[in-house]
């Protein structure tokens, strides 16, 4: 329990030497501006009429910039805002509380509150984060084994999930529509959904450490609500760009798989968190994905002799063990699966 960063980090001054990292991978500059940010759709217009335009939006955002932010997404505020107090009551639990759920390496326990990421004993530095994971699709299957205190959380957290796997399902249509396949090509890859739950407390040091270092999330797509604090950034052409922390909006990202999929039409982009003096900052990532035993490959209706796979066909559940493998390098995990 020692290793949960919001077990000590209220009385140090500096940040303890196992998570500072070296120069080349820390943050860099501070103060990177938001102003030239990832695009930001107003989703009402898809059933407007404006179908094709919204489509076309995604499409172009998923090839640049491999993230987006929707706005007018159809999710009420309230559920956004009841979720978020949640996991901010959760995390400001006092640890006795937390106990039974902490686990600090690979654990076979459905919902489980990590330090770092899901590896801390091989990392050489830990970021400044935890993070409380569990499944959350079906809702039935799981959101008994979520914690039982503060006592709403399974009610406002499953209020939240419900409402995130109809809209991940929507975007997945809008983009497979994009890509010229039948619109409900991409169900079939999207029949789960994990919850990452992220607490980056306040750090003395935030240009020495990290929240969560570079990395592309490793399924399909990510639907991610941030609380008003800043802290994510996109790579972008070798570039570090801030994502505008709306707590009104929710982040978009291609992972992966789906870039697999897609026959590498769509990127997924590698993005960090890093961390601020002033507040603690929470995120909720819902990384939807495909069963372990689906087959990951190039669509077929994307390849011909002009446009060969790239990628070869592989089982989902193979993605993860290569992750790990290559120590969260997720172009790596990639070339590992080029044809
Ligand atoms: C993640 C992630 C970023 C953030 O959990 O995969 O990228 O802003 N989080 O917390
Ligand atoms: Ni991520």
């Amino acid at each position: 329990m020692e290793k949960l960063v919001s077990n000590w980090s209220k009385n140090v001054g500096a940040v303890p030497e196992d998570y500072i990292y070296p120069p080349e991978t820390r943050p860099g500059n501070m103060h990177i501006p938001i102003g030239e940010s990832i695009p930001v759709i107003d989703l009402s217009q898809a059933d407007k009429g404006d179908r094709t335009v919204t489509i076309q939006k995604i499409i172009n955002a998923s090839q640049e910039f491999g993230f987006f932010q929707v706005i007018n997404h159809g999710i009420p505020d309230n559920v956004m805002k009841e979720a978020m107090s949640v996991w901010k009551e959760f995390f400001e639990l006092p640890v006795e509380a937390k106990k039974d759920l902490y686990a600090d390496s690979f654990t076979t326990k459905d919902c489980w509150l990590s330090p770092s990421s899901l590896n801390y004993g091989r990392e050489k530095v830990h970021m400044w984060r935890e993070a409380l994971r569990h499944s959350c699709h079906p809702l039935q299957k799981w959101h008994h084994m979520w914690p039982q205190t503060p006592p709403r959380y399974q009610e406002c957290v499953g209020a939240c999930s419900v409402e995130i796997k109809k809209l991940g399902s929507k975007i997945l249509r809008l983009i497979s529509e994009g890509l010229g396949l039948h619109g409900e090509f991409l169900d079939e890859y999207s029949q789960t959904m994990v919850l990452s739950a992220n607490y980056y407390p306040a750090c003395p040091q935030p240009e020495l450490t990290l929240g969560v270092t570079k990395h592309a999330d490793p399924s399909i797509i990510t639907l991610l609500l941030q609380d008003g604090v800043s802290g994510l950034q996109v790579l972008k052409d070798d570039t570090w760009i801030g994502v505008d922390p709306n707590p009104h909006a929710i982040v978009v990202n291609i992972a992966s798989q789906l870039q697999v999929i897609c026959n590498g039409k769509l990127k997924s982009a590698e993005h960090r968190a890093v961390t601020n003096s002033r507040k603690a900052r929470i995120s909720a990532a819902f990384f939807i994905g495909a069963l372990a035993e689906s087959i990951i490959e190039p669509a077929k209706a994307l390849v011909d002799e002009l446009c060969p796979p790239i990628y070869k066909s592989f089982k989902s559940k193979e993605f993860l063990p290569k992750l790990y493998e290559t120590y969260g390098d997720s172009q790596a995990t990639l070339e590992f699966f080029k044809a």
